[in-house]
């Protein structure tokens, strides 16, 4: 695996014209984010060696290099979900070539499916721990001692320093925050009434099919992961509105303008 790394993180250095800060993974409806980059340098998934394709309609395949506040950042648009057929050393090797362009600090999007009765369709959620229920690890195997330690603590998954800053940025500035377990399923189905209520006995806000693969690799190499989800449909064991993809993209759209302030923030801070 190291060697496939190395040939990406060079092929993609040998491109971009600075060094990116932040990673930065679109979700699902959330790809509006890409018109933020400024003085943008765009690198096409299908170009990089070793990096998977995209296969999902809403996901195109690209790295975006720009600047965002003043920061640069390196952009994730179109991400691998486990559904999709890849297995999780596919779905995670993007973080592994982010480390390997030196980069700490990740923000991950995504849509969720909330449980939690406080939710409502378009919150804005800060995820600040999650429940693995992905059928496979994405540390599974023999352990790459230069990447990561074999036992991984996972006991801040979230930075708490990106996570306050968020959560009071929301506070002084009249924009609503809520925090929350994210729970991961494998997908691609949604959730049954049944399955929805099994996510909250479990203890999670919200459920879905991306970001704990990614997650997890972040901190096997002790990167700062901060996530922020949005709520684009609402199960529960006594609710029975039909889901769909469509839905799940049109709320995350509307919810995209503070998505944008609360990223764009974090961004520029010094936290
Ligand atoms: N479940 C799983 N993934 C999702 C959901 C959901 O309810 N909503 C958006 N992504």
């Amino acid at each position: 695996m190291l060697e496939k790394i190395k040939e990406a993180v060079g092929f993609i250095e040998s491109i971009l014209p600075g060094k990116p800060e932040f990673a930065i993974v679109l979700g699902s409806g959330l790809g509006k984010l890409q018109e933020e980059v400024n003085n943008p340098v765009t690198i096409d998934y299908q170009d990089i060696p070793n990096f998977p394709q995209t296969t999902v309609k809403g996901h195109s395949g690209k790295l975006i290099y720009g600047e965002i506040e003043g920061k640069t950042v390196l952009m994730m648009a179109g991400r691998f979900h486990y559904y999709e057929g890849y297995d999780m050393k596919e779905v995670t090797f993007p973080m592994r070539v982010f480390k390997g362009l030196g980069i700490e600090k990740v923000i991950l999007s995504n849509a969720s499916g909330g449980v939690n009765p406080d939710y409502s369709v378009g919150d804005a959620v800060v995820i600040n721990d999650h429940i693995n229920m992905m059928p496979e690890h994405p540390l599974r195997g023999k352990n790459e001692d230069a990447l990561g330690p074999r036992f991984v603590n996972m006991s801040h998954p979230y930075d708490e320093k990106m996570i306050d800053f968020v959560v009071n940025y929301g506070k002084q500035n009249g924009i609503e925050v809520k925090t929350g377990i994210y729970l991961g399923l494998q997908g691609p189905t949604f959730e049954t009434p049944a399955e929805y209520g099994m996510v909250r006995i479990l203890g999670a806000d919200c459920v879905g099919m991306s970001t704990v693969p990614e997650v997890i690799v972040a901190n096997h190499q002790s990167m700062r992961v901060f996530c922020i989800s949005v709520i684009t449909d609402l199960g529960g064991p006594e609710i029975r509105v039909p889901v769909s993809h469509e839905e799940v993209l049109s709320a995350a759209d509307k919810a995209m303008p503070k998505i944008i302030e609360l990223v764009k923030a974090l961004i520029g801070s010094e936290v």
